[in-house]
Protein backbone atom coordinates (compact mmCIF):
# COMPACT_ATOMS: atom_id res chain seq x y z
CA UNK A 1 0.00 0.00 0.00
CA UNK A 2 1.07 3.59 -0.08
CA UNK A 3 2.92 5.33 2.37
CA UNK A 4 1.05 8.03 4.80
CA UNK A 5 2.62 10.93 3.13
CA UNK A 6 1.57 10.11 -0.07
CA UNK A 7 -2.24 9.07 1.33
CA UNK A 8 -1.80 12.83 3.29
CA UNK A 9 -2.50 14.38 -0.31
CA UNK A 10 -4.64 12.13 -2.42
CA UNK A 11 -7.70 13.06 -2.91
CA UNK A 12 -10.75 11.62 -4.94
CA UNK A 13 -10.10 12.32 -8.57
CA UNK A 14 -14.04 12.97 -8.52
CA UNK A 15 -14.59 15.26 -5.66
CA UNK A 16 -11.88 16.45 -4.31
CA UNK A 17 -12.67 14.82 -1.21
CA UNK A 18 -10.14 13.35 1.53
CA UNK A 19 -9.50 9.81 1.33
CA UNK A 20 -8.52 7.25 4.14
CA UNK A 21 -7.08 4.00 3.86
CA UNK A 22 -9.11 1.43 4.53
CA UNK A 23 -9.06 -2.31 4.36
CA UNK A 24 -7.48 -2.78 0.70
CA UNK A 25 -8.96 0.01 -0.56
CA UNK A 26 -8.95 3.69 -0.50
CA UNK A 27 -12.06 5.07 0.91
CA UNK A 28 -13.70 8.25 0.84
CA UNK A 29 -15.76 10.00 3.91
CA UNK A 30 -19.10 8.89 2.15
CA UNK A 31 -18.14 5.23 2.14
CA UNK A 32 -17.40 5.27 -1.70
CA UNK A 33 -14.10 3.24 -2.13
CA UNK A 34 -11.40 2.96 -4.33
CA UNK A 35 -9.65 -0.23 -4.94
CA UNK A 36 -6.06 -1.83 -5.04
CA UNK A 37 -4.99 -4.35 -7.99
CA UNK A 38 -2.07 -6.02 -6.49
CA UNK A 39 -1.07 -3.78 -3.92
CA UNK A 40 -1.57 -0.82 -6.55
CA UNK A 41 -4.27 1.82 -5.87
CA UNK A 42 -6.37 3.04 -8.34
CA UNK A 43 -7.70 6.16 -8.39
CA UNK A 44 -9.08 6.29 -12.66
CA UNK A 45 -11.92 9.33 -13.07
CA UNK A 46 -14.08 8.91 -15.50
CA UNK A 47 -14.64 5.50 -15.18
CA UNK A 48 -15.83 5.60 -18.74
CA UNK A 49 -12.72 7.02 -20.47
CA UNK A 50 -12.79 9.11 -23.58
CA UNK A 51 -12.67 6.64 -26.49
CA UNK A 52 -9.58 7.63 -27.34
CA UNK A 53 -7.99 7.45 -23.70
CA UNK A 54 -9.72 3.77 -23.44
CA UNK A 55 -8.18 2.79 -26.61
CA UNK A 56 -4.28 3.70 -26.03
CA UNK A 57 -5.26 2.31 -22.33
CA UNK A 58 -5.64 -1.23 -24.28
CA UNK A 59 -2.94 -0.66 -26.18
CA UNK A 60 -0.48 0.18 -23.37
CA UNK A 61 -1.56 -2.39 -21.04
CA UNK A 62 -1.11 -5.28 -24.09
CA UNK A 63 2.05 -3.85 -24.90
CA UNK A 64 3.54 -3.42 -21.08
CA UNK A 65 6.05 -6.50 -20.93
CA UNK A 66 7.61 -5.85 -24.38
CA UNK A 67 7.81 -2.18 -24.29
CA UNK A 68 11.12 -1.31 -23.98
CA UNK A 69 12.35 -4.43 -26.04
CA UNK A 70 10.36 -2.89 -28.94
CA UNK A 71 11.62 0.59 -28.76
CA UNK A 72 15.07 -1.02 -28.68
CA UNK A 73 14.64 -2.93 -31.97
CA UNK A 74 12.58 -0.97 -33.84
CA UNK A 75 14.06 2.72 -32.13
CA UNK A 76 17.36 1.45 -33.29
CA UNK A 77 16.39 0.27 -37.06
CA UNK A 78 14.37 3.36 -37.77
CA UNK A 79 15.94 6.08 -35.69
CA UNK A 80 19.52 5.34 -34.48
CA UNK A 81 19.03 7.31 -31.71
CA UNK A 82 20.57 6.02 -28.12
CA UNK A 83 17.51 5.93 -26.09
CA UNK A 84 19.38 5.78 -23.13
CA UNK A 85 21.34 8.58 -23.31
CA UNK A 86 18.70 10.63 -24.73
CA UNK A 87 16.63 9.84 -21.17
CA UNK A 88 19.98 10.73 -19.35
CA UNK A 89 19.70 14.52 -20.97
CA UNK A 90 16.24 15.00 -20.16
CA UNK A 91 16.86 13.97 -16.54
CA UNK A 92 19.73 16.30 -16.20
CA UNK A 93 17.59 18.74 -18.09
CA UNK A 94 15.14 18.76 -16.21
CA UNK A 95 16.89 19.87 -13.27
CA UNK A 96 15.14 18.57 -10.56
CA UNK A 97 15.67 19.67 -6.80
CA UNK A 98 17.37 16.94 -4.73
CA UNK A 99 15.24 15.92 -1.63
CA UNK A 100 11.96 16.72 -2.92
CA UNK A 101 8.62 16.03 -3.75
CA UNK A 102 8.03 14.68 -7.24
CA UNK A 103 5.03 13.57 -9.38
CA UNK A 104 5.96 11.42 -12.60
CA UNK A 105 3.04 11.25 -14.51
CA UNK A 106 3.02 8.24 -17.53
CA UNK A 107 6.20 6.55 -16.27
CA UNK A 108 5.55 3.55 -19.00
CA UNK A 109 7.35 0.40 -17.69
CA UNK A 110 9.25 2.69 -15.29
CA UNK A 111 12.52 3.70 -17.81
CA UNK A 112 13.16 6.85 -16.06
CA UNK A 113 13.17 5.43 -12.33
CA UNK A 114 16.72 4.97 -12.12
CA UNK A 115 17.86 7.97 -13.47
CA UNK A 116 14.74 9.82 -11.10
CA UNK A 117 16.00 7.81 -7.91
CA UNK A 118 19.48 8.88 -8.55
CA UNK A 119 18.95 12.20 -9.46
CA UNK A 120 16.66 13.02 -6.36
CA UNK A 121 18.35 10.94 -3.83
CA UNK A 122 17.11 8.60 -1.05
CA UNK A 123 15.61 11.67 0.62
CA UNK A 124 13.18 12.25 -1.86
CA UNK A 125 9.68 10.99 -2.37
CA UNK A 126 8.25 9.86 -5.51
CA UNK A 127 4.91 8.70 -6.38
CA UNK A 128 4.42 7.66 -10.25
CA UNK A 129 0.73 7.85 -11.68
CA UNK A 130 -0.47 5.33 -15.36
CA UNK A 131 -3.53 4.98 -16.78
CA UNK A 132 -2.29 1.07 -17.69
CA UNK A 133 -1.91 -1.05 -14.61
CA UNK A 134 0.27 -3.39 -16.33
CA UNK A 135 2.49 -0.69 -17.13
CA UNK A 136 2.86 -0.14 -13.13
CA UNK A 137 2.84 -3.58 -12.54
CA UNK A 138 6.05 -3.72 -14.71
CA UNK A 139 7.16 -0.58 -12.87
CA UNK A 140 7.60 -2.21 -9.99
CA UNK A 141 8.71 -5.78 -11.14
CA UNK A 142 11.67 -4.10 -12.30
CA UNK A 143 11.98 -1.11 -9.74
CA UNK A 144 10.47 -2.27 -6.89
CA UNK A 145 13.88 -1.98 -4.73
CA UNK A 146 13.85 2.25 -5.80
CA UNK A 147 11.10 3.26 -3.07
CA UNK A 148 8.46 5.11 -5.92
CA UNK A 149 5.07 4.66 -5.33
CA UNK A 150 2.92 4.10 -8.35
CA UNK A 151 -0.96 5.02 -8.34
CA UNK A 152 -3.15 4.14 -11.36
CA UNK A 153 -5.22 7.17 -12.55
CA UNK A 154 -5.59 9.27 -15.69
CA UNK A 155 -3.54 12.09 -16.17
CA UNK A 156 -6.57 14.84 -16.90
CA UNK A 157 -8.20 14.09 -13.78
CA UNK A 158 -5.09 13.71 -11.18
CA UNK A 159 -6.13 12.13 -7.50
CA UNK A 160 -4.02 14.86 -5.44
CA UNK A 161 -4.63 18.20 -3.39
CA UNK A 162 -3.49 21.12 -5.08
CA UNK A 163 0.34 22.11 -4.66
CA UNK A 164 1.21 19.06 -3.17
CA UNK A 165 4.38 18.57 -5.15
CA UNK A 166 7.44 20.44 -5.80
CA UNK A 167 8.20 19.48 -9.05
CA UNK A 168 6.22 17.35 -11.71
CA UNK A 169 8.03 15.62 -14.45
CA UNK A 170 6.06 14.02 -17.68
CA UNK A 171 7.20 12.89 -20.86
CA UNK A 172 5.74 10.44 -23.33
CA UNK A 173 2.05 10.86 -23.11
CA UNK A 174 1.14 14.50 -24.23
CA UNK A 175 0.51 13.76 -28.04
CA UNK A 176 -1.90 10.50 -26.54
CA UNK A 177 -4.06 12.25 -24.38
CA UNK A 178 -7.76 12.88 -25.44
CA UNK A 179 -7.55 16.41 -23.61
CA UNK A 180 -3.77 17.73 -23.63
CA UNK A 181 -4.79 21.16 -22.07
CA UNK A 182 -6.60 19.77 -19.52
CA UNK A 183 -3.77 17.27 -18.82
CA UNK A 184 -1.41 20.52 -18.34
CA UNK A 185 -3.61 22.62 -16.56
CA UNK A 186 -3.61 19.23 -14.04
CA UNK A 187 0.27 19.80 -14.07
CA UNK A 188 0.02 23.11 -12.44
CA UNK A 189 -2.78 22.52 -10.36
CA UNK A 190 -1.39 19.84 -8.67
CA UNK A 191 2.80 21.50 -8.01
CA UNK A 192 3.44 24.42 -5.55
CA UNK A 193 3.88 27.76 -6.27
CA UNK A 194 7.28 28.34 -7.87
CA UNK A 195 7.60 24.79 -8.59
CA UNK A 196 9.00 23.08 -11.58
CA UNK A 197 6.67 21.51 -14.34
CA UNK A 198 8.65 19.32 -17.17
CA UNK A 199 7.10 17.55 -20.25
CA UNK A 200 7.93 16.22 -23.39
CA UNK A 201 6.55 14.34 -25.78
CA UNK A 202 7.89 13.31 -29.78
CA UNK A 203 8.18 15.55 -32.05
CA UNK A 204 10.05 15.42 -35.45
CA UNK A 205 12.48 18.53 -35.85
CA UNK A 206 14.98 19.02 -39.05
CA UNK A 207 17.75 18.05 -36.96
CA UNK A 208 15.84 14.44 -37.11
CA UNK A 209 17.98 12.82 -40.29
CA UNK A 210 17.82 9.12 -40.39
CA UNK A 211 16.71 8.68 -44.21
CA UNK A 212 14.11 6.09 -43.14
CA UNK A 213 12.75 7.38 -40.13
CA UNK A 214 12.11 10.77 -41.44
CA UNK A 215 9.88 9.17 -44.21
CA UNK A 216 8.24 6.28 -42.51
CA UNK A 217 7.76 7.20 -38.27
CA UNK A 218 5.40 9.80 -39.13
CA UNK A 219 3.09 6.39 -40.74
CA UNK A 220 3.66 4.50 -37.62
CA UNK A 221 3.41 7.09 -35.29
CA UNK A 222 0.96 10.25 -35.66
CA UNK A 223 2.66 12.36 -32.59
CA UNK A 224 5.58 12.85 -34.94
CA UNK A 225 3.10 14.99 -36.76
CA UNK A 226 2.25 16.93 -33.72
CA UNK A 227 3.77 20.25 -32.19
CA UNK A 228 3.62 20.75 -28.40
CA UNK A 229 0.24 21.66 -27.11
CA UNK A 230 0.58 25.53 -26.07
CA UNK A 231 1.74 26.22 -22.32
CA UNK A 232 -0.72 26.62 -19.53
CA UNK A 233 -1.35 29.49 -18.27
CA UNK A 234 -0.33 29.68 -14.38
CA UNK A 235 2.93 27.93 -15.76
CA UNK A 236 6.28 30.27 -17.37
CA UNK A 237 8.06 28.35 -18.93
CA UNK A 238 11.84 28.54 -19.16
CA UNK A 239 13.44 26.60 -21.79
CA UNK A 240 12.41 24.22 -24.41
CA UNK A 241 15.03 21.69 -25.71
CA UNK A 242 15.17 19.35 -28.77
CA UNK A 243 15.80 16.20 -27.10
CA UNK A 244 16.72 12.29 -28.45
CA UNK A 245 18.52 14.04 -31.70
CA UNK A 246 15.34 15.79 -32.78
CA UNK A 247 13.32 13.43 -32.27
CA UNK A 248 11.16 14.90 -29.12
CA UNK A 249 10.88 18.06 -27.78
CA UNK A 250 11.35 19.09 -23.90
CA UNK A 251 10.13 22.05 -22.07
CA UNK A 252 10.74 23.65 -18.34
CA UNK A 253 8.67 25.84 -16.69
CA UNK A 254 8.14 27.01 -13.74
CA UNK A 255 4.88 27.57 -11.65
CA UNK A 256 3.60 31.04 -11.22
CA UNK A 257 3.71 32.17 -7.25
C1 LIG B 1 4.77 6.37 -24.89
S1 LIG B 1 4.53 5.81 -23.23
C2 LIG B 1 5.75 6.80 -22.39
C3 LIG B 1 6.41 6.03 -21.29
C4 LIG B 1 7.68 6.67 -20.74
N1 LIG B 1 7.40 7.90 -20.01
C5 LIG B 1 8.70 6.94 -21.82
O1 LIG B 1 9.12 8.09 -21.96
O2 LIG B 1 9.11 5.98 -22.50
C6 LIG B 1 3.01 6.60 -22.82
C7 LIG B 1 2.51 6.27 -21.41
O3 LIG B 1 1.42 7.16 -21.15
C8 LIG B 1 0.42 6.42 -20.45
N2 LIG B 1 -0.87 7.11 -20.62
C9 LIG B 1 -1.64 7.18 -21.72
N3 LIG B 1 -2.74 7.89 -21.48
C10 LIG B 1 -2.68 8.29 -20.19
C11 LIG B 1 -3.52 9.07 -19.34
N4 LIG B 1 -4.67 9.59 -19.79
N5 LIG B 1 -3.14 9.28 -18.07
C12 LIG B 1 -1.97 8.77 -17.60
N6 LIG B 1 -1.13 8.04 -18.35
C13 LIG B 1 -1.48 7.80 -19.62
C14 LIG B 1 0.47 5.06 -21.10
O4 LIG B 1 -0.16 4.07 -20.31
C15 LIG B 1 1.97 4.86 -21.26
O5 LIG B 1 2.53 4.25 -20.11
Amino acid sequence: MLPDWAISILRCPETGQRLEAGAGALVREDGRAFPCFDGIASLVHPQTLQESDARWNRFYDAIAPFYDVSERVLGRLLTGVDMARGRAEIVALAGLEPGSQVLEVSPGPGVFHPLLRKALGPASRIVSIDLSLNMLRECRRRHGGLDIAPIQANALHLPFADESFDSLFHFGGVNLFSDPGQALREFVRVTRPGGRIVWGDEQMSERFSHPIGRRVLPHMNPGFRKTPPPPPSGADVLAQHEVYSGLGYLIMARRRA
